[in-house]
């Protein structure tokens, strides 16, 4: 077991990893803790909740809503949770979301941690502060900013973890090598996804070079104003993707990346080769690195994107693998590039 504290802003934030759910005892007595969880944990991991009063929701993204959080704090109030409570979401991304959102209004805050279950909740959700809901088709639309005391990585969940969500999980690892961390590229490179899934110590480092990456960009921007917003790579046309086509969240940010590298090659000078490298990662890991698209569709999304200035959209470049750059696109550019690269 290893802990790192980060800071971000006035806040610290504990990362608790190679650890045991057991050590939220660390934290908190165990009849003040409430697990917030989901349906699937909830019932493949009974014995180890045991220990603590549970709250589940329906798993799933159509359950991040406002319906949810309140059904949890009318159960929070049965149970007269005061503000002496700890609340721990254990779960995906899904869970971590909504638990955040729960513990930042209920009785106007109380303290909370996390258990991340996916590898994009453990390297991406689980990170930064951002909570919240979705309102009708509008994600993450109402929500707060508000760090966790804790996030306790226990990979003993990751067992049950369905092969589609490792691999989910890695678009957003390869999305951070992208970005940032040229040799976090290279290390991956030298990788399959059934050395991480077979090798705890392997994958632990990973996850731990992740967690870094990410909590340094926060900590350089907790209001997503500059630096923050390359998280967003491969993003714009990745949730236009996933909105059209109901694909996984990670295979569209995939295919986002690819079309991202394309435009860079034409705005921001990246090196072709570099593109190769990419697609070739992409690929190694088990992701699409196209899809036949509706591009005035697509279009039609990123122009609703809140990314957006105006004509233009804030959009994601690399300079090189390992540095990102924002450049203000003209839609029409974006237009003739998805045309050019998805025919
Ligand atoms: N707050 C942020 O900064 C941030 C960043 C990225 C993503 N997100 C949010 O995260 C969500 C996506 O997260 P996710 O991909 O973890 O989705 P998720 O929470 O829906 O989990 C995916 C599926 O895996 C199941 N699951 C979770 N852990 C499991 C385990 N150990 N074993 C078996 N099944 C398990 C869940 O029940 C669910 O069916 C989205 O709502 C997205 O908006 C937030
Ligand atoms: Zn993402």
């Amino acid at each position: 077991m290893t802990t790192h504290t980060y800071h971000i802003s006035n806040k610290k934030i504990d990362c608790i990893f190679q650890a045991s759910i057991s050590q939220l005892e660390n934290y908190a007595a165990d009849n003040a803790i409430v697990i917030l969880t989901d349906s699937k944990i909830a019932s493949v991991y009974h014995q180890q909740l045991s220990a603590y009063r549970v709250i589940s929701f329906e798993a799933g993204e159509a359950n991040k809503i406002q319906e949810t959080v309140d059904q949890i704090i009318l159960q929070l109030l049965e149970m007269e949770i005061d503000k002496d409570a700890l609340l721990v979401g254990v779960g995906g991304g899904v869970v971590t979301d909504i638990t955040g959102f729960v513990a930042s209004i209920y009785k106007r805050g109380l303290r909370f941690g996390f258990v991340p279950t996916t590898i994009l909740a453990m390297v991406d959700a689980a990170i930064g502060g951002k909570n919240g809901v979705n309102i009708g088709p509008y994600k993450n639309m109402i929500g707060t900013i508000l760090q966790p005391w804790f996030i306790l990585y226990d990979y003993s969940f990751l067992q049950s973890l369905p092969h589609e969500e490792w691999v989910n999980g890695f678009a957003e690892i390869i999305k951070h090598a992208c970005i940032k961390d040229p040799v976090l590229f290279a290390s991956i490179q030298q990788h399959q996804l059934s050395d991480y899934m077979q090798d705890t110590e392997l994958l632990s480092d990973l996850i731990q070079k992740n967690v870094a990456l990410k909590f340094e960009i926060v900590a350089l921007d907790e209001m997503e104003k500059n630096e923050r917003l390359h998280l967003n790579f491969g993003h714009t046309i990745g949730h236009a993707i996933e909105n059209t086509y109901q694909i996984k969240h990670g295979a569209a940010v995939a295919i986002g990346m690819v079309v991202a590298c394309h435009l860079s090659e034409s705005l921001s000078g990246f090196d072709l080769s570099q593109t190769v490298q990419i697609v070739q990662l992409i690929k190694q890991y088990q992701l699409p690195t196209g899809i036949e698209m509706d591009v005035d569709r697509i279009i039609k999304l990123v122009l609703a994107d809140k990314k957006r200035a105006g004509k233009d959209i804030r959009f994601v470049l690399l300079n090189s693998i390992g540095e990102a750059a924002i450049q203000l696109i003209p839609i029409e550019t974006i237009r003739t590039h998805l045309i050019e690269y998805t025919s």
